[in-house]
């Protein structure tokens, strides 16, 4: 794709959009109300907005390598504190997805430069889950179940900050873990209970 066709596909689309309504933009310049924090992978196959069918103006999105929540990414903590402080999100999703590239990385004894240190709390999630995966012996498989225990961890992230501790004792914010299978197109809840989980981290994690 060249940048000349990107300008004329933006020609178009801000066409069809005035088409359909007129005041389209204008509209949207007035300000932003999503309900939804969306936190995913990077991948160019990974559209946050286009696999969820969320219009502008419904999902505050954060995107990184492996959809990671790290407390020392002040990017990541920014958007969760603007997100759940400010925008008042009722709902903050870490969507991973199969065939990620840098959960694949994190799988290898491979020295990779700088993503050493971000794919290293990768293998944390491996280590932490090491008696479960070690059991699983196909390979496909014990990467996907990587992706899913990510997701699960990252989440678990999530519900470290005091921002969403707070949200989620006072106006019952929710957390959400899902996957995004690129072989079927189709979003997987992973259903994680996080009530559970809040409860039994909380002695070590609660800050709110
Ligand atoms: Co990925």
């Amino acid at each position: 794709m060249t940048t000349e066709k990107i300008f004329e596909n933006n020609r178009d689309w801000v066409n069809d959009k005035l088409t359909l309504d007129k005041n389209y933009f204008e509209d949207l310049s007035k300000g932003q109300s999503p309900e939804i924090l969306y936190i995913g992978c990077s991948d160019s196959r990974v559209t946050a907005e286009e696999l969820m069918g969320a219009k502008p103006g419904e999902a505050f999105v954060h995107r990184n390598i492996a959809n990671m929540v790290s407390n020392l990414d002040l990017s990541s903590m920014s958007v969760i504190n603007y997100a759940v402080v400010h925008l008042n999100v009722k709902h903050i999703v870490v969507c991973g997805h199969y065939y990620c590239g840098g959960v694949k990385a994190a799988m290898d004894s491979v020295d990779l430069g700088i993503l050493n240190p971000w794919l290293r709390n990768i293998r944390d999630v491996y280590r932490l889950h090491k008696d479960e995966l070690s059991k699983i012996e196909n390979e496909e498989e014990k990467y996907k179940r990587l992706v899913e225990l990510n997701v699960q961890e990252q989440c678990i992230n999530v519900l470290k900050t005091a921002e969403v501790q707070h949200a989620y004792r006072t106006r019952g914010i929710t957390v959400h873990g899902w996957v995004f299978d690129i072989n079927s197109g189709k979003l997987i809840d992973l259903n994680v209970d996080f009530d559970e989980i809040v409860n039994r981290i909380a002695e070590i994690y609660r800050i709110d």
